[in-house]
């Protein structure tokens, strides 16, 4: 096998964001750009000689021709073999299940998560450590540097392998080994959950849609709830994986999965409604005509997960990343256990789950998971509000109503602009954060200031500090507002404002989330100045 040592020039644009490296489809498809950053990848993680990789990826335009290049790279850069799901596929949480399976030293994610695809959408690819997790920061920042100085790359020459079928073909000395991308994800989630009892309460009538929204998790949730757990053909909807996502935006909330929402809300709807996005790692539940939040998702979890086989024998911990609510704290408190607090982004919870010290982890954008891989899990907290359903007997909605009359109800919100200019996203978080000295103490409507702080997290594993994690309002009263700039967009910047309020009293917690946190909202204005800078009436997205 030929191997060139390919001349190029650094690019000084590959910082890895909130997760991986996302830029639009077309700047990956520059030339050299795609192939410097894998080789700052494996110029900065070391693997031995003969090492194994797992590859895969959401199936997004461009998916393919990535794969074939990282599998060449992979067999001129020395690795021994390459894992790669059948045609170039496999979900997030899925490769995060095979690097552990199988031990591997690592693996290549190619996402761009929920963000649209296509010619004209994006792109992306991240590192997973050998616990199956997201890189931590120091690799991140580490292949970052090495992306500016790259000179040069090395590929094998040789032809493109086939991906269609699972065997095991040779590229050189590198071993490329085709898996069904589906089976071991499946089958960890039969060993996690009672699929007995939510084989039963399918067969028993209770009727659940599925939206893969044209992503990864179209084959997954029909081997698993079509097949392994009895539900009828139809029930995954927008099943078929598409590089476009059928031109949709395979972001599992209210606004973007609107096919679903009208399923759940309209006449004779289903009990159970979820989607899954992009790369398969976020989830949105819901009820009939009933919107369960992230944050909520996560308490509700944690407080009947004894109720799940794989985790009847407790939890050690559960963790949430800052902007979402502290519903789950609560939770933790009754059960004696400790609620971590991490910046946004689940490789800040990598650390903790491989110490031992949480089991569950959430963030309010739809992700939430568990120690069982090292990624945020759409399908699996599926399957968890399944086997709490099958095994309460009672319907999503009751199942949270009960949830508020016991912990109390922390009311949620994120209003997201998209697409600002980065110099006036910038301004409003300087103009917040320049009053941070004046703030405490200082009374808005019902509202007092307790403390306004930049969130910074110190690692309790290893002692990295992340600084600059979001601009947090606390009042006294428990309720809180927070400014974070998104590290995972592609074009101008997203501002996130999130807005948590807490409601002790049972008799008036079923109230719409937007009324109730009105005051907080107003508040948020007046602060940031908002509508002057941005001249946005009202956010993109509200979830
Ligand atoms: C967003 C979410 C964050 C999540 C990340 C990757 O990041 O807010 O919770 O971990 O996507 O799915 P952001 O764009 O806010 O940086
Ligand atoms: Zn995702």
């Amino acid at each position: 096998m030929n191997i060139q040592t390919v001349p190029s020039t650094p690019f000084d644009d590959q910082k890895p964001g909130t997760s991986g490296l996302r830029k639009k489809v077309s700047v990956f498809q520059g030339p050299h750009y795609l192939e410097n950053f894998v080789q700052s990848i494996f110029d900065i993680i070391g693997a031995a000689p003969g090492s194994t990789l797992v590859l895969g990826g959401d199936g997004r335009f461009y998916n393919r021709e990535a794969i074939q290049v990282i599998l060449k790279m992979a067999a001129a850069n020395g690795f021994g073999k390459v894992l790669v799901g059948r045609d170039g596929i496999l979900s997030t949480p899925a490769a995060s299940c095979v690097i552990r399976k199988y031990g591997t030293f690592g693996g290549i994610i190619l996402s761009a998560s929920h963000n649209p695809g296509g010619p004209d959408g994006d792109f992306g690819i991240k590192y997973n450590t050998a616990n199956g997790g997201p890189a931590p920061e120091k690799i991140t920042e580490a292949v970052f540097a090495r992306s500016k100085a790259l000179e040069s790359y090395r590929i094998a020459e040789a032809p493109d392998v086939a991906l269609d079928r699972i065997g095991e073909t040779a590229l050189g000395d590198m071993k490329v080994e085709v898996i069904d991308p589906v089976a071991d994800y499946a089958d960890l989630m039969e060993s996690l959950f009672d699929f007995g009892a939510i084989r039963d309460l399918i067969k028993g009538g209770f009727r659940l849609r599925f939206d893969a929204m044209h992503a990864v998790t179209g084959p997954y949730g029909r081997e698993i709830l079509e097949q392994r757990l009895g539900a009828p053909a139809g029930t995954v909807i927008n099943g078929e994986p598409l590089p476009d996502f059928g031109q949709g935006h395979p972001d599992p909330n209210l606004t973007y999965a609107h096919e679903l929402v009208e399923i759940m809300y309209g006449e004779d709807a289903p009990d159970f409604g979820a989607a899954s996005d992009g790369d398969g790692d976020r989830n949105m539940i819901l009820g009939r005509r009933f919107f369960v939040t992230p944050s909520d998702s996560l308490a509700v979890i944690a407080a009947n997960a004894a109720l799940a086989p794989g985790y009847a024998a407790g939890l050690a911990g559960v963790a949430r990343s800052m902007p979402t609510s502290a519903a789950a704290d609560r939770v933790a408190a009754k059960l004696g256990i400790p609620c971590y607090e991490t910046p946004t982004g689940w490789k800040f919870f990598g650390n903790l789950m491989d110490a031992g010290k949480v089991t569950l982890c959430g963030e309010e954008s739809f992700g939430t998971g568990s120690s069982h891989v090292r990624e945020k899990d759409g399908l699996w907290a599926v399957l968890f509000w399944l086997n709490i359903l099958a095994k309460t007997g009672q319907s999503v909605e009751d199942i949270v109503y009960r949830h508020w009359a016991e912990y109390g109800r922390n009311i949620y919100s994120r209003h997201d602009y998209e697409g600002l200019p980065s110099d006036v996203a910038a301004g409003v978080m300087e103009h917040v954060a320049s009053q941070f000295a004046a703030l405490p103490g200082q009374r808005f409507g019902e509202y007092q200031v307790k403390f306004c702080d930049d969130f910074s997290y110190t690692d309790p594993i290893d002692g990295s500090v992340s600084a600059g994690q979001g601009l947090r309002i606390g009042f006294e009263d428990g309720s809180r507002i927070v400014f974070r700039l998104s590290g995972t967009g592609t074009e101008g910047a997203t501002l996130r404002l999130y807005l948590e309020a807490f409601e002790p009293d049972p008799a008036k917690q079923r109230v719409d989330a937007q009324l109730a946190l009105a005051g907080l909202i107003g508040i948020a204005h007046d602060l940031s100045q908002l509508k002057q800078r941005t001249g946005r009436e009202q956010p993109t997205v509200i979830t």
